[in-house]
């Protein structure tokens, strides 16, 4: 092309046009190859995926449904969401006689606000778990002082909890749901490491004539590889996100009982969102085909096996996993008993390039200043860990916590200034860098840029 061509910089590389952001886009890509990323919710997705996202489909808009567009030329755009949606079915067992799916939420929370919006009117009661218990921030919450979540501002919200064992208390939520009878109730969670009851969520619903969602953003891999129990069999609707267990781009999924199809279609398009965006389905359509496929199953089995391993290396090293142990990939860990709070936890394994998040346990009044940590294996267990490399990550803890107890008395501010200038974390970052960006590298990335 003539290079006084108007569009010429159309053609080149980000490196050429925008050198200070591909060095940040570089810099974060380091990060991660360097870091033991132990966030529940992320993990690494693959080269496939990310050819999708950055492919031409970012350029074309097509509102509506496959076959009823407001937009030309969607044939070919109408045939990649098809095979998103019968993938989509095929990953779960799903028949298209019973269920239908929506492929288009951007992302985990659009898509549980296009089911509120399509099965509710405003302030209609929901009941789903609390945040501090482990619920999700879309599912209701609140507090004395502020209606946080927009969910609690457009529908009231009466949040069933954990009890002081960590698990959630049914009867209770039974007893509430009795009362307050609400038009929905939800199950799923972001920080609860036990299997879900759903018999006796569907009979709680049925009770008190419910519709019964199941959130299952962070267990979606489990249920796909029949892992842990199967949400379809009792919810009317079931939501997810497609980044976290499964492994795909970020975006949103949601299954409905064929009768209530229409109304929640309407509440994604045109309800809520304008045009779906095209490449990051494409992107869960290639991943729904792994997902289906014998390799997945045997990596979230890994991931299971991971997460039981490591909450027993860090029980055997004195550490308080919440209910003892886990079903999935997330562990709580209450850091109290070591005279730490959990953004403290958090900081100290900052500083040596182990990524968890601070979390409220049971209990618990500030979200800010919680008594845990959530720690997630999906992430590193795509790069390759296997149980017997659990003792190294439980020691990795181990050994900044346990330096992290001789600043405890600190303010937070004063902490993260010690842990800054700190010889042990420095050297425990060196290892913990080498090790995993030698020996579990994150794969894909490099590959794609070249
Ligand atoms: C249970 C659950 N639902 C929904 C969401 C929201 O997903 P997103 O961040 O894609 O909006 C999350 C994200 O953390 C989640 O854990």
């Amino acid at each position: 092309m003539n290079a006084a061509h108007p569009y010429r910089l159309m053609q080149y590389s980000l490196q050429t046009v925008d050198p200070d952001l591909a060095a940040l886009i570089d810099a974060e890509g380091q990060r991660q190859n360097e870091s033991l990323e132990l966030i529940a919710s992320e993990n690494f997705t693959s080269a496939a995926v990310l050819e999708c996202l950055g492919s031409p489909l970012t350029n074309k808009y097509a509102e509506g449904l496959p076959g009823r567009r407001y937009y030309g030329g969607t044939e070919i755009v109408d045939d990649i969401e098809r095979l998103a949606q019968k993938r989509a079915l095929a990953a779960f067992g799903l028949d298209a006689s019973g269920w239908a799916v929506n492929v288009q939420p951007y992302s985990g929370s659009t898509a549980n606000a296009a089911v509120y919006l399509g099965l509710l009117q405003p302030h209609d009661r929901i009941m789903g778990l609390d945040l501090p218990s482990g619920g999700h921030l879309t599912h209701g919450f609140m507090t004395t002082k502020r209606r946080v979540s927009g969910t609690s501002v457009y529908y009231e919200s009466i949040p069933y909890q954990v009890g002081a064992d960590g698990l959630i208390d049914y009867d209770a939520m039974e007893r509430m749901a009795l009362i307050v009878k609400p038009k929905l109730i939800i199950c799923g969670y972001s920080a609860y490491s036990r299997d879900l009851d759903y018999a006796r969520f569907r009979a709680v619903a049925d009770k008190v004539g419910a519709y019964l969602m199941c959130d299952m953003a962070h267990f979606n891999g489990f249920v796909a590889a029949g892992l842990l129990a199967n949400p379809f069999e009792y919810a009317d609707v079931v939501t997810t996100t497609t980044h976290k267990t499964m492994r795909g781009p970020r975006a949103g999924i949601i299954f409905m009982r064929s009768a209530l199809a229409q109304r929640i279609n309407d509440a994604v398009f045109p309800g809520l969102q304008g045009g779906p965006h095209m490449n990051q389905i494409a992107a869960v359509a290639t991943q729904l085909l792994q997902v289906a496929g014998p390799a997945y199953k045997e990596y979230m089995a890994a991931v299971q096996q991971n997460a039981r391993a490591l909450a027993a290396a860090l029980i055997d090293r004195d550490f308080e996993v919440v209910t003892g142990g886990t079903d999935n990939h997330i562990i709580l860990l209450n850091v109290r008993k070591w005279g730490l709070s959990g953004a403290q936890a958090e900081v100290a394994l900052e500083h040596c390039n182990v990524s968890v998040n601070k979390n409220t346990i049971a209990g618990d009044t500030s979200a800010l200043n919680p008594s845990g940590i959530r720690i997630g294996l999906p992430a590193m267990t795509t790069r390759g860990m296997k149980p017997a490399d659990m003792e190294w990550v439980a020691g990795v803890i181990e050994r900044a916590l346990r330096y992290g107890c001789t600043i405890a008395q600190r303010s937070l501010e004063s902490f993260r200034a010690e842990c800054e200038w700190s010889k042990e974390l420095e050297e425990l970052k060196a290892e913990v860098k080498g090790r995993c960006a030698g020996m579990f590298p994150v794969a894909g990335t490099d590959e794609l840029r070249r």
